[in-house]
């Protein structure tokens, strides 16, 4: 089956990627003719595990290609992907959907056989119907369905989770589309992953409840280890307790420095905009999204008083280490990284950092704070080590180089990666998160 996919950025390259690699034919189409003729040389426009090889293996065995030419890139082809972004609208947290509205134009422009057109931005409740309005007004002549199938992708993970998904949903209300989608999916459908068929607006909206049931968990923990600090608890453990009730479950239950990325901060704005627009309010996640903000710079404030508090942590110099909202991924959208060396800078603190894979999209977003070539360069001289992110290669310090290199052998771990005892046990003061 051949398949376009229209946007080639995260989404639509490790979409396209893995379909090709399930056997299908795959065209990835994109605007940036500078991306695309990267994409062509090998060199991948993001860092996520597993793909360049992935991409390079496709394209040898002539079933993925790259072009920015659309009418060429869906000619024949039976499912037609819109992956474009939806950022936050300037302003109003509303999703911006011109790029999604603008492509549904031009496929109706060029579109010339029957085909699905699937939507896989993310994209508010009532956007596949305004991309059905688009394309009956441009009336290609040929019978068309719009489908959504919103993706679910974590970075650092996403081939994984594209090819071992918990569930794939797909909403549409038409037979054919449904047994086009079928087709896509049949390799997964297979290995007995589960579809979910539903109608486009309630798909819609499960990736958005999704997200922002995601977003509480953390948060509804991340309270509790503010609690936990006060009352002598101690979150792993809370977290373990109410794992382990099935209807909870385990997952995103991971104290820290708050959620960032790439959609958990803009899924929960747009459906606050959706709900208000609808007058169906959601409060609880309106009291994430403000916990979550306030909570970055809270952490700022966790590494001035492990300095000794606003007075003594004046001139005196930090080491962040990790950037990104999240290991295995160079991307720094709203990570927590980013709030709390504001907040440290404000407080006349010297930041120093490292960071694996981020550090090239770190930079414009951190002014003054400077860079360093590894982690033990940013420990050189710091009077505290901040760990903002849970790379691998923070996992096992060499604590005994850190306490030459750092002023005092202060560590402050914003991930509860190590073990209280142990780190103490080595002479370090040791700050965690809702650990005693
Ligand atoms: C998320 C969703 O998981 C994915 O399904 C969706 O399609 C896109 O958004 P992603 O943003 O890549 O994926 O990252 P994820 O692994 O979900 O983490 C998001 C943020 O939450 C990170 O900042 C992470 O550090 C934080 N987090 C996650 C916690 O603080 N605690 C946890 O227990 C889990």
């Amino acid at each position: 089956m051949k398949i376009a996919m229209v946007g080639s950025g995260y989404v639509g390259l490790v979409s396209g990627a893995c379909f090709a690699d399930f056997g299908h034919d795959v065209v990835c189409i994109d605007k940036d003719p500078a991306k695309i003729e990267s994409l062509k040389a090998g060199i991948m426009p993001i860092y996520e595990p597993g793909l360049a090889e992935l991409v390079g293996s496709n394209v040898k065995a002539g079933r993925l290609s790259f072009t920015t030419d659309l009418a060429e890139g869906i000619a024949g082809a039976s499912a037609i992907f819109i992956a474009v972004g939806t950022p936050s609208r300037r302003g109003d947290g509303h999703a911006d959907l011109s790029f999604v509205y603008a492509v549904a134009a031009e496929v109706g422009e060029h579109l010339r056989q029957e085909a699905v057109i699937v939507t896989k931005s993310t994209v508010p409740v009532g956007t596949g119907d305004e991309v059905e309005r688009i394309l009956t007004e441009a009336n290609p002549g040929v019978r068309f369905a719009v489908a959504s199938n919103p993706e679910f992708l974590r970075e650092g993970a996403a081939i994984g989770d594209f090819k071992h998904p918990d569930r794939i949903v797909i909403g549409t209300d038409e037979e054919w589309a449904r047994q086009v989608m079928t087709e896509v999916y049949r390799p997964l459908f297979l290995n007995k992953s589960p579809i979910l068929f539903t109608s486009r607006r309630s798909s819609e909206l499960i990736k958005y409840a999704a997200n922002a049931f995601l977003a509480v968990k953390i948060t509804f923990i991340n309270e509790m280890a503010d609690l936990c600090e006060k009352v002598g608890a101690d979150v792993q453990d809370v977290s373990r307790g109410i794992g382990m009730d099935n209807r909870i479950g385990p997952k995103f239950l991971h104290a820290g420095p708050g959620y960032g990325g790439s959609c958990f901060p803009k899924d929960t704005l747009a459906l606050l905009k959706t709900a208000e627009d609808y007058e169906a309010p959601t409060r609880i996640v309106e009291a994430v999204v403000k916990v979550n903000d306030a909570r970055k710079r809270a952490m700022g404030r966790k590494v001035i008083e492990a300095l000794g508090g606003a007075e003594e942590a004046r001139g005196k110099r930090v080491a962040l280490l990790g950037l990104t909202f999240k290991p295995n991924t160079d991307d720094m959208r709203d990570s927590p990284s980013i709030a709390i060396a504001q907040t440290l800078q404000d407080a006349g603190v010297e930041v120093a950092a490292y960071d694996p894979e981020g550090m090239d999209l770190a930079k414009p977003l951190m002014p003054g704070v400077e860079m360093c070539a590894n982690a033990y360069g940013a420990i050189e001289g710091a009077d505290a080590v901040t760990i903002v992110t849970e790379w691998d290669a923070f996992r096992a310090l060499d604590f005994a180089r850190i306490k030459t290199l750092a002023k005092a052998p202060v560590l402050v771990d914003l991930r509860n990666i190590y073990d209280p005892a142990e780190v103490r046990a080595k002479g370090f003061t040791y700050v965690s998160v809702g650990r005693p």
